[in-house]
């Protein structure tokens, strides 16, 4: 597949996006934007916002204040349904998956494909996550498999075929490659080098830049719920990366 990419406006842009729980200022005016096709790897230290950051993309929070735009048009994201209508999918740690599940029912989750009798529609949802699953190259036995038998590096495998499936224009892993083997790291990364190649954008949310930095584009770190920096990775590199957010300063 080789559609070409109209990339003359971002994806996803938003501007001066505030959020506050209680009296927790989350996000002090954040600017973010990514573009079709990209991975931005998303860092810095703990509740520095990333996770607040991303669940105003995915409507799972709404922000007070700011702008965003999906495909240069103002985007409503209300609920985690209106990010879904958009193409925004998010790929969390465990919680996404239900591990006594098959591997077929985990991928259409609450959007299982019915028959004319208004029945899950099982051979319909067992080839289309066997071909989902093949084109990431993960083989996997059988569709019927429970996911509670998968590793972790298959586990993401599977949640990722999921929005291929449903054909994401932006997907969202928050911290994918925590608790995963070195090999089951290196099979997440080959999974979003995929996702990129089919024009999906990737925002990858990580505490370890080595993780990141290979795959991503451009890493966003964020501090005290603020962008502190936002570098091309041709740019920089990983020890430079790891001053800025050790410092929690950046460009003085
Ligand atoms: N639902 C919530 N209710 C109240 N405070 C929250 C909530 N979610 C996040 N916060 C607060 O907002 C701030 C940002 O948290 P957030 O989870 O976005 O950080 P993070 O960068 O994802 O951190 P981590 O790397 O630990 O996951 C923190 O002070 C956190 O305690
Ligand atoms: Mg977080």
């Amino acid at each position: 597949m080789s559609t070409p990419i109209d990339n003359s406006q971002p994806l996803l842009q938003m501007t001066g996006i505030q959020k506050w729980f209680g009296r927790v200022h989350a996000l002090r005016g954040v600017d973010f934007e990514i573009k079709r096709g990209e991975v931005v790897g998303l860092c810095g230290d703990n509740g520095a916002g990333k996770s607040t950051l991303i669940k105003v993309i995915s409507g799972y929070h709404v922000a007070e204040q700011g702008q965003i735009l999906w495909e240069g048009k103002e985007a409503k994201l209300a609920s985690p349904y209106d990010a879904r209508a958009l193409g925004i999918e998010t790929v969390y740690q465990e919680q996404a998956l239900a591990p006594h599940l098959s591997i077929a029912r985990n991928i259409f989750m609450g959007r299982e494909p019915t028959t004319f009798l208004g029945l899950m529609d099982q051979k319909a949802m067992n080839e289309m996550s066997m071909k989902a699953l093949a084109s990431l190259g993960l083989k996997l036995r059988s569709p019927d498999t429970t996911v509670a038998t998968l590793s972790g590096g298959q586990r993401q495998g599977v949640a990722i075929a999921r929005v291929i499936h449903f054909k994401a224009k932006l997907v969202i892993l928050d911290e994918p490659t925590i608790a995963l083997a070195v090999k089951e790291v290196r099979e997440v990364l080959e999974f979003v080098r995929h996702l990129k190649s089919e024009g999906v954008a990737v925002i990858f949310i990580t505490h370890t830049l080595h993780h990141v930095f290979d795959v991503a584009d451009r890493i966003v770190i964020m501090a005290h719920g603020a962008k502190l920096a936002d570098i091309a990775t041709g740019d920089t590199n990983v020890d430079d990366l790891s001053d800025i957010i050790v410092r929690g300063t950046y460009g003085d």
